[in-house]
């Protein structure tokens, strides 16, 4: 069992949903946190009301060449344990619909930026003696449905890039940590990109009837005391799709083409 009291956790996409849920329990467990995405504001006041001292790294995940810029000066002055990689942006738009920049955007925020924080952080936690890489893939990442053909691109490569450094830090007491939520109550659906860039601006109800993003967080946490290599996280279809999908993929291709 990995305890989280005293240990120094790097949360991106901390100033909503999942991320926010993650840092209250976090921080309530004990850890000292660095809390990353671009609204500074809302890091700030998070950092403020939570128990503990933390700290407050503005950063944007749309551009990884810069991020790391950033973030290799950063840390060189303080030791991190854990980083969950869970900053990422949703899509809404059909595939013919979708301009080929949207495509690249998708992949910036929810691969790339996986990529290059990772691919940091990983010799400083091999030269520390071990520790935990999270990411936030998502059920998205294992099947494909309408209106996510980036989203799910973006997220079924995180997985395999997770699944390759797993193996790869396996000797080294790293431990490698994917997460495939189903659908959860957040902003995700709000802020997704339609065909042309824009903000979708509104609900959508599949999110809206998911989890809550601190049913979602606890077991994230769950996940990583226990040195969990992967979990799927939620409710109803969009939990048991990645399992359909694995022993029953014509049943479950027709149901979503026709959902
Ligand atoms: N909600 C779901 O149903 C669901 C399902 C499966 C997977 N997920 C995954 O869960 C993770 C968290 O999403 P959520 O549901 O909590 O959505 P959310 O409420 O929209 O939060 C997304 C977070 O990512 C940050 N972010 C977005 N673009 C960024 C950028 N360019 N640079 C830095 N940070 C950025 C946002 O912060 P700023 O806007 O302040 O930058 C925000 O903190 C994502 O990876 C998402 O794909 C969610």
């Amino acid at each position: 069992m990995s305890t989280i009291n005293g240990k120094t956790i790097w949360v991106t996409g901390a100033s909503s949903g999942i991320g926010l849920a993650l840092a209250e329990q976090l921080a309530a467990a004990g850890a000292n946190l660095v809390l990353s995405a671009r609204n500074q504001d809302k890091l700030k006041s998070l950092a403020d009301r939570l128990p503990g001292t933390h700290i407050v790294f503005p950063l944007d995940l749309s551009r990884p060449e810069k991020a790391m810029a950033k973030a290799d000066h950063f840390l060189e002055d303080i030791q991190v344990d854990i980083l969950i990689n869970n900053a990422g942006i949703s899509q809404r738009s059909l595939a013919l619909e979708t301009d080929f920049e949207v495509y690249r955007d998708l992949m910036e925020v929810n691969y790339f930026s996986v990529v290059a924080l990772s691919k940091m952080l990983a010799p400083h936690l091999i030269q520390q003696g071990g520790g935990h890489i999270v990411t936030v893939s998502s059920v998205a990442g294992k099947v494909g449905t309408k209106h996510r053909s980036g989203y799910s691109g973006a997220k079924f490569a995180v997985i395999g890039f997770m699944d390759c450094l797993r193996a790869e830090l396996a000797d080294k007491n790293v431990r490698c940590l994917t997460v495939c939520p189903g659908f959860v109550h957040t902003q995700i659906a709000h802020n997704a990109l339609t065909g042309d860039g824009s903000q979708l601006g509104k609900a959508d109800p599949d999110n809206a009837g998911g989890i809550s993003a601190e049913e979602c967080a606890r077991q994230i946490i769950q996940a990583i005391q226990r040195n969990k290599d992967e979990i799927v996280v939620g409710k109803g279809l969009s939990k048991v799709a990645p399992m359909l999908q694995r022993f029953f993929p014509g049943l479950l291709r027709r149901l979503i083409a026709r959902r």
